[in-house]
């Protein structure tokens, strides 16, 4: 062997046993439903082999509102020990601080990324968070039954009861008695802030909190859409539904248990599986418009950033960039049905192919209703969880609609605290 293929060889050797002089260990804290958490798994090694870091997961439980107490909790204290948080969408305004800006790094984000989704994430010029994957709901149907009975696709909420009921009516009459006509997130958290701006913004009845501070949420509309959502615990949804988040609604749903379901794309790719009953039998359509009102969707969506607080910054960039690159996002579109949160993904024809609700979905993702966590910043949480409680009162028929609205809107104003959020 020559003496350069020998060095050449000592030196492959070295690279194996000590890594790159710059590897690093660092970790990401992330929630996940359906197999988000096995498609992160499978990204991870792809980086550890190229970069040379290893990367330790760390999970918490998939609900948004209890990752963001646990990560506010490890920020206050200014914890070394997480590189790389997954946040939410909503979270960027209150957790600002705690996170390295991204922008010198990556100077080009605004134009690769719908640039909605950047401006969300920038804050005071900051950049603190990369997109993942955006999220947009769809209403899910079992196609195969409404053909059955001869029903035609709601386009309102009012038609999704009527349709539901009668579709339920008949099939438990036939024997099958686990059917329900709906299901979606009527736990108390933050996927029922989710549901309920649908309806209420779906009904002309504003977004709770208005783009210039005003608080909207005690109106006429809004009463009707919660009466509406309150009519249904009971009769074409389970009661249990008071207790779904995601993953229990997409139980009841993928074990053909549903005539529809508000879900977020990732239910897509998990219900065309091989285990799932209803793979072949579903389709996806817009949400319910309100009486005289359109569809309303929520924006979501998941991003990555860097703590402040980090030893390893340089490597947890690194692998921010990685998870969030074109190719990473076009795996997690085929293989998952996320939403990529770059426009040209929408293109792509494997993607077009595999999971035409992306495509479907672009036009649904770019008029998404915003949660409005820009308008009231640092009070966000405070914000949703007084939501999403009066809300859950609402729906478990502890007061009215209109009583508990009411009372919604003193709550903020106390909140708010003055004229300005
Ligand atoms: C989805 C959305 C997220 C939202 C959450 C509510 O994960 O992407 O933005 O807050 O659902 O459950």
């Amino acid at each position: 062997m020559s003496l350069r293929n020998q060095l050449i060889g000592l030196v492959s050797v070295a690279a194996i046993c000590f890594g790159p002089a710059d590897a690093a260990e660092i970790s990401i804290v992330t929630g996940s439903v359906g197999d988000d958490l096995g498609q992160l798994q499978a990204q991870l090694k792809e980086f550890e082999k190229k970069s040379g870091h290893t990367v330790r997961v760390v999970t918490t439980p998939p609900s948004s509102s209890e990752q963001f107490t646990q990560f506010r909790l490890w920020m206050a204290a200014g914890s070394p020990d997480i590189d790389v948080y997954q946040i939410d969408v909503v979270w960027a305004p209150q957790l600002a601080q705690h996170f390295v800006d991204l922008s010198p790094h990556v100077p080009d984000a605004a134009s690769q990324h719908f640039d909605a989704i950047i401006r969300s994430q920038t804050v005071d010029g900051k950049l603190i968070a990369l997109p993942m994957f955006a999220d947009a709901p769809a209403l899910y149907y079992r196609r195969d039954l409404l053909e059955k009975h001869g029903e035609k696709v709601p386009a309102t909420w009012e038609e999704l009861g009527a349709v539901a009921s009668r579709i339920v009516e008949a099939e438990r009459a036939a024997g099958d008695r686990r059917l329900w006509g709906f299901v979606f997130q009527g736990a108390a958290y933050e996927g029922l802030t989710c549901n309920a701006l649908e309806w209420i913004a779906s009904h002309g009845g504003g977004e709770f909190v208005e783009e210039d501070g005003s608080i909207s949420v005690f109106n006429e509309h809004a009463i009707k859409a919660l009466e509406t959502a309150h009519s249904w615990i009971g009769t074409i949804a389970p009661e249990g539904v008071l207790s779904y988040q995601e993953e229990e609604s997409r139980g009841v749903w993928q074990t053909g248990n549903a005539v529809f379901m508000r879900n977020w794309p990732y239910a897509y790719a998990l219900s065309n599986r091989d285990d799932s009953i209803v793979k072949g039998k579903f389709a996806v359509t817009t949400l319910p418009a309100g009486e005289g009102g359109r569809s309303a969707a929520t924006l979501g969506g998941w991003n990555l950033g860097v703590s402040r607080y980090s030893r390893h910054q340089d490597a947890a960039i690194e692998l921010v960039e990685f998870l969030t690159s074109e190719q990473a996002q076009k795996q997690r579109a085929l293989l998952s049905s996320r939403l990529p949160t770059r426009p040209a993904l929408y293109d792509d024809p494997d993607i077009a192919s595999r999971q035409p609700i992306i495509p479907q979905w672009k036009a649904v993702l770019e008029n998404a209703v915003p949660r409005p966590s820009a308008v009231v910043k640092a009070k966000y949480n405070e914000f949703s969880s007084q939501v999403w409680t009066a809300v859950h009162n609402t729906l478990a028929g502890k007061g009215t609609a209109a009583d508990n609205l009411e009372l919604l809107e003193v709550q903020l104003t106390r909140l708010q605290g003055g004229s300005s959020w």
